[in-house]
C-alpha cells in the first residue's frame, strides 16, 4: 500500500522538493503553509494524491484535526519541517521576532508530534522527522532564538529515538547547512557550502527511508560545526567574538 506522508511547511523550499519525491513515488502527501498561493502552479492538478491544509503550524486545534483527517487513509511518516528564521541577524535581541521563531519552530514541532503519536503509538508503527540545523549545535551570533530553536527539536528528536523505539516509530533529527531556498535567499551573509534544494531534499529523503536517527549534512558543513561544538568555549568566543557589531541594525 502506498505510504502517507504529512509534512508541514511544504508549500515551498526543502518541504516541497520532499513532498514532489514522495509524490513521484506514488505516496499520499499532505503539505501545510499559512498561504496555499505559494505552492507552485499545477502542482495539485499534476499531483492527485497531494492534499494541503492552509494552516499555521502554531495553531493547535488546526493541526490536530489536519492530521486526524489525513490519517483516515494512514499515517506513516510525519515531517516537522515549517521553520521560520529571524530574517537578518542581529546582536541587539529582538524578543518580538524571537517569541515567534519559538512559538514556530518549537511549539509548532510539539503541535505536530502530539496528534501525530496518538495515532503512530498505538498502530505501533510510524516514523516523526525533525528538521532541526546545524545551527543546532553552537550559539551564532546574531542568530540566539534560532540556535536555541533548533537545539530544542535536536535534543527532543534524540531523546525520542531512545523513547519510541518500543513502540516500532522511529524518530529523525536532520541537520541541514545551507540550501538554497525562500528562507535563505534573504540573507545577506555568506553562505559556504549551500546546496540547490532538491539536491538537499534527496539526501534528506535518503535519511528518512533509512530511518537515521541523525543525519548532518554537507559533510564539509558537519565537520566545521563539529570542530565549533568541541572546541573550548573560549576559544569559540574568541572566534566568533570577531564579527560582533556586524550585525547591528
Ligand atoms: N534553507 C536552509 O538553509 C535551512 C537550513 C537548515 C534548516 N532549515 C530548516 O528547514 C525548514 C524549511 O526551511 P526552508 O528553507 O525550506 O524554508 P522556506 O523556503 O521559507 O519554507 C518554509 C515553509 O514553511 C512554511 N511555514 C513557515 N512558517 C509557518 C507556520 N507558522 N505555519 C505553517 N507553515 C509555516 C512556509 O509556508 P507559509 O509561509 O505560507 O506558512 C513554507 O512552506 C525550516 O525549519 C528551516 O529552519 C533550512
Amino acid at each position: 500500500m502506498a505510504k502517507s506522508i504529512f509534512i508541514t511547511g511544504g508549500t515551498t523550499g526543502i518541504g516541497f522538493d520532499l513532498a514532489r519525491l514522495y509524490l513521484e513515488e506514488g505516496c499520499r502527501v499532505a503539505v501545510t503553509g499559512r498561504s496555499l498561493s505559494k505552492l507552485p502552479s499545477g502542482a495539485r492538478e499534476k499531483y492527485p494524491n497531494l492534499v494541503a491544509y492552509e494552516l499555521d503550524v502554531q495553531d493547535k486545534e488546526g493541526m490536530e484535526n489536519a492530521i486526524n483527517d489525513f490519517a483516515k487513509s494512514g499515517l506513516d511518516v510525519v515531517v516537522a519541517n515549517a521553520g521560520r528564521s529571524v530574517g537578518e541577524k542581529n546582536d541587539i535581541p529582538d524578543f518580538v521576532g524571537g517569541s515567534d521563531v519559538i512559538q514556530t519552530n518549537v511549539q509548532g514541532v510539539l503541535n505536530t508530534f502530539g496528534p501525530s503519536l496518538k495515532i503512530m503509538i498505538p498502530q505501533r508503527s510510524g516514523q516523526i522527522v525533525g528538521i532541526a540545523s546545524v545551527a543546532a549545535f553552537v550559539g551564532l551570533p546574531g542568530a540566539s532564538f534560532y540556535c536555541a530553536s533548533k537545539a530544542a527539536v535536536e535534543k527532543m528528536m534524540e531523546t525520542w529515538a531512545i523513547d519510541l523505539k518500543q513502540f516500532n516509530v522511529a524518530s529523525t533529527c536532520i541537520c541541514p547547512g545551507f540550501i538554497d531556498t525562500p528562507l535563505t535567499q534573504q540573507n545577506k551573509h555568506p553562505m559556504p557550502f549551500i546546496m540547490p534544494a532538491e539536491k538537499g531534499a534527496r539526501l534528506i529523503k535518503n535519511a528518512i527511508d533509512k530511518r537515521k536517527s541523525l543525519y548532518i549534512f554537507p559533510w564539509q558543513m558537519k565537520c566545521v560545526i563539529t570542530i565549533l561544538n568541541k572546541m573550548p568555549r573560549w576559544l569559540y568566543r574568541l572566534i566568533m567574538g570577531s564579527s560582533v557589531g556586524n550585525y547591528r541594525r
